[in-house]
């Protein structure tokens, strides 16, 4: 996962523009959270989700997010991302309909943050490659524990 982290160039500048970006999403992440999970219950896998359930995943999805973008990958935050993917194919969903799931948030987060802020754009454009550089590394952890909780 470090050599993840090196690769995509994310360092201290890029930690401090997460924790900013999260600052901004922050509050509008439960609305949108909230509109994915009533979308994806009409969806073909929304069999797994009643009401219990996306009351739970609304603060669980949550908490994800904002500890991808602000713990600097620590234990707790890589223990949670691996369990994701443990939890999604226990429960039988497959891998392509997390990465489907992953990238409408994006898109969902990337749109507040292009249509709804006037930060200048030199300042919108890093905090959009900090989502996308971000989003990656949650996207390769969650999906290397699909495939390889068995082994471990
Ligand atoms: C970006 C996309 C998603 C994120 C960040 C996410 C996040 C999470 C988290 C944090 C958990 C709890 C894992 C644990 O047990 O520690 C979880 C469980 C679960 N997820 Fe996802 N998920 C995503 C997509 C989906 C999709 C598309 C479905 C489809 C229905 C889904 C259905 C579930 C279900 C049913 C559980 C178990 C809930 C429970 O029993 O409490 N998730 N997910």
């Amino acid at each position: 996962m470090r050599d993840i982290v090196r690769y995509l160039g994310i360092d201290t500048r890029a930690q401090l523009l997460a924790e900013r970006l999260w600052q901004y999403l922050d509050e509008p992440s439960s609305g949108i959270i909230a509109a994915f999970l009533r979308h994806t219950r009409q969806s073909a896998v929304g069999g797994l989700l009643d009401d219990p359930i996306i009351e739970r995943l609304m603060a669980e999805q949550k908490e994800h997010w904002c500890s991808l973008f602000n713990s600097g990958f620590d234990e707790a935050y890589q223990r949670r991302a691996t369990l994701i993917g443990i939890r999604h194919r226990e429960l039988g969903l497959d891998s392509k309909w997390y990465i489907a799931a992953h990238a409408s948030i994006k898109a969902r987060f990337a749109e507040e943050l292009l249509l709804r802020t006037k930060f200048p754009l030199p300042l919108k454009s890093a905090l959009l490659v900090t989502l996308e550089k971000y989003a990656a590394v949650d996207l390769a952890i969650v999906l290397s524990s699909y495939s390889s909780w068995l082994a471990d």
